[in-house]
């Protein structure tokens, strides 16, 4: 059945049709990561900054594209690394990647991914590498390499994760029936299948890395290094001074803290300690062009999308993240209107009505 993506109206509606077409055991995992209840948490957050509108404003030409790491996109929207994209379309992640270019941004190719960087570049022209610390160097030297012939622009290492937490029930019973298809056949994520030599898997993740390794890292190519993870200001202090370009505010949707501080409530502060240094970005529960607006209006440079991406993907491949994009972009476009802001750089905290404490 081919999915009519220009009758979806909005994210919710991409969620629905997605489940349809989704695995059950990969929709337990992806909607049991942090059960949900970090969503909530974060949905409310961002739902809670009511936003004012502006009167009288020449708003005839909106303009959404914006600058990240020197590189104009069109939009402040990016797709965020996601494991097991082949569960819901044969080409996964060059599909994710195709998608994101199609719409005039950039996506970020998880390192436990099916596709690997080659493919996924190919398809995209450009794109960000995702690193998990693995123990093994030899790894993570290689595919950085590797990732710098493929054509990426950056590097993006997730930092929230030092130890892999106890799954749930219901994310270790979907984990359990998926794993076998990591490790072998068309899911198997590239860096499982690219280094069977390695003692990949058990020493996933390396608890013992600290800031004193990126120097390390950085060192591997010339690619500005992004930090995902990123909720405690004193940490994007560190970020900064030790020379990564950006940070992602992110809280990994609960596969860490199942109670971490929500994405719009740790932003702030993170914008006010760093925001000059260099960019902040943020992910978690942005649902709609509003959401978009607040996180701007916080101070971040771009937000990225995970799980609307999957559901874009699942709906209709290469298409579906393309229309998924546009989708937020349109509404941020809309809201940007009715707020009074026709560039990216006209949008500040005044427009939020709530909290009060946010606003300037
Ligand atoms: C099933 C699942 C897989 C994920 N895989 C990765 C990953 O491989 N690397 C990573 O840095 N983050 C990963 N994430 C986190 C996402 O990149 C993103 O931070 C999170 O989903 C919050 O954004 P969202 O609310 O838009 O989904 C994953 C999240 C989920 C739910």
């Amino acid at each position: 059945m081919t999915t009519d993506l220009e009758a979806i109206l909005d994210v919710a509606e991409f969620r629905a049709v997605a489940e349809r077409e989704m695995p059950e055991n990969y929709k337990a995992f992806v909607n049991n990561v942090g059960m949900e209840q970090t969503l909530e948490d974060d949905l409310r957050a961002w739902s809670s900054m009511h936003l004012r509108p502006r009167a009288l404003v020449d708003v005839t030409h909106v303009d959404t594209s914006v600058t990240v790491l020197g590189e104009r996109i069109s939009m402040p929207i990016i797709t965020a690394p996601f494991v097991g994209s082949t569960f819901v379309h044969p080409d996964g992640e060059i599909a994710t990647a195709s998608g994101a270019t199609a719409a005039g941004t950039v996506s970020t190719l998880s390192m436990m991914g099916s596709r690997p960087p080659e493919k996924v570049g190919a398809a995209a022209g450009r794109y960000w590498q995702q690193l998990y610390w693995v123990r093994d160097r030899g790894v993570l030297r290689d595919i950085v390499a590797r990732a710098v012939v493929a054509g990426a622009s950056a590097l993006c290492l997730t930092v929230d994760l030092p130890v892999m937490p106890s799954f749930p029930r219901p994310m270790r019973e979907a984990w359990q029936a998926l794993f076998p298809h990591w490790e072998n056949g068309e899911h198997a994520m590239y860096a499982v299948r690219d280094y069977r030599d390695k003692p990949f898997g058990a020493t996933f993740p390396d608890p013992g890395v600290t800031w004193a390794d990126l120097e390390w890292l950085k060192g591997l190519s010339g690619l500005p290094l992004i930090l995902k993870g990123i909720i405690c200001p004193e940490d994007a202090i560190l970020a900064r001074d030790h020379g990564a370009a950006a940070v992602i505010v992110s809280n990994h949707a609960g596969q860490g803290l199942k109670s971490s501080q929500p994405v719009a409530h740790a932003l702030p502060g993170i914008v006010d300690a760093v925001g000059s240094d260099l960019e902040v970005y943020a992910d978690s529960g942005i649902r709609s062009g509003a959401d978009v607006l607040r996180a701007l209006a916080l101070g971040a440079k771009s937000v990225l999308i995970g799980r609307p991406t999957i559901w874009g993907l699942a709906a209709g491949g290469a298409a579906g993240v393309e229309r998924v994009l546009q989708l937020l972009q349109t509404e941020l476009e809309e809201v940007m209107a009715i707020t009074g802001a026709c560039r990216v750089e006209d949008i500040n905290r005044s427009v939020l009505g709530f909290p009060p404490a946010y606003a300037r």
